[in-house]
C-alpha cells in the first residue's frame, strides 16, 4: 500500500484524525514557545535605549492619563510610505522600557514614535494650548489646562519604584536621585551632570518657557525625546539574531 493511501485511513477516521491533529499542534506549540522560557531576553538590546528619565517618565504618565493614545500610535511599521514620512521604522528595544507599550491601534493623528526634536518647544506650547492656531483643520483637543497644573515631583519615586517593580532596571541611586533629576532636568541653570550621566541625552530646558514644573513641561520633554533615544546614522541590525 502506498503511503497516501494509509491517509485515507486517518482522513476517513474523524476521532483518530483530531487526535493525531491535536498531537502536531501541540509538539509544534512546544517547539515554539518552550524555547521562550530560557532565553533572558527575546529583544535585541540596541545602543542608546535607556529608562526614561523622571520628568520624561511623569510627562508620559500625562500622556497616558490624557488618552493621547486614542488618536496616536507610536510605532513605525516597516513599510516604504511609512519609513518616508515618520522616519527609520521602530524597533523593539525602543518601546522595552514602555509598560504599557503605547503602540497604539488607530491613527487619528500622525505616529508620535519619531516625533522627538521635529518641532521646536514653542510649537508644542501653542499646539497643545490650541491645535487648531497651528493646525486649522485639526480635530485635536486643546490642552492648555495642563500648563497650570504644577508638579513638585512628590510621587516620582513611588513612579520610578513601580516601572523597577515590572522590570524597568531604575538602579537604587537612581530612585534615590530622582526628585533631584525631575527638578534638575526643567531647569537649566541647575546642576544636571548626575542627570546626565544617570541618562544619557536627556534634554535639559524649561520646556513650556513658564516658572514651575507643569505637566506641560512633563510632556514636551517626553514628546522631545521620543525616537531620539537610538542614533539611526551609526545603527545596523544585529543580523546573528
Ligand atoms: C481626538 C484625537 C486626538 C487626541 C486625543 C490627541 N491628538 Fe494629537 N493630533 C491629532 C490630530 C488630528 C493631529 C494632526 C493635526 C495637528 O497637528 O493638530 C495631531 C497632532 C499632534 C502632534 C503633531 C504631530 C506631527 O507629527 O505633526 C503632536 C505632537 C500631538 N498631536 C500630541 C498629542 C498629545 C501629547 C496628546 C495628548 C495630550 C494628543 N496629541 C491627543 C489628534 C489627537
Amino acid at each position: 500500500m502506498a503511503l497516501l493511501d494509509k491517509h485515507t485511513i486517518i482522513e476517513k477516521n474523524a476521532t483518530l484524525l483530531t487526535v493525531l491533529s491535536l498531537l502536531v499542534v501541540t509538539v509544534g506549540g512546544i517547539v515554539e514557545i518552550a524555547p521562550l522560557f530560557y532565553l533572558e531576553n527575546t529583544i535585541e538590546e540596541v545602543d542608546g535605549v535607556r529608562p526614561y528619565s523622571p520628568l520624561e517618565l511623569e510627562g508620559r504618565e500625562v500622556y497616558i492619563r490624557e488618552g493621547c493614545y486614542v488618536c496616536h500610535s507610536q510605532m513605525v511599521r516597516p513599510m516604504r510610505d511609512e519609513v518616508e514620512r515618520y522616519g527609520h521604522y521602530s524597533l523593539a528595544a525602543e518601546s522595552m522600557y514602555d509598560h504599557p507599550f503605547q503602540w497604539g491601534s488607530k491613527r487619528t493623528g500622525p505616529d508620535l514614535a519619531r516625533v522627538g526634536g521635529r518641532y521646536s518647544d514653542e510649537w508644542h506650547v501653542v499646539h497643545l494650548r490650541d491645535p487648531q492656531s497651528v493646525v486649522p483643520e485639526s480635530v485635536m483637543p486643546k490642552y492648555g489646562f495642563l500648563e497650570n497644573k504644577l508638579l513638585d515631583g512628590e510621587y516620582i519615586e513611588d513612579l520610578l519604584l513601580t516601572h523597577r517593580a515590572v522590570g524597568v532596571p531604575y538602579t537604587d541611586e537612581m530612585i534615590e536621585a530622582a526628585v533631584e533629576d525631575f527638578r534638575a532636568q526643567a531647569d537649566p541653570d541647575s546642576d544636571f551632570d548626575g542627570l546626565l550621566e544617570r541618562y544619557p541625552g536627556a534634554q535639559v530646558r524649561n520646556f513650556d518657557g513658564q516658572p514651575g514644573i507643569s505637566e506641560t513641561d512633563a510632556l514636551i520633554a517626553y514628546l522631545q525625546m521620543l525616537g531620539t533615544l537610538v542614533d539611526f546614522s551609526t545603527f545596523t541590525p544585529d543580523a546573528s539574531r
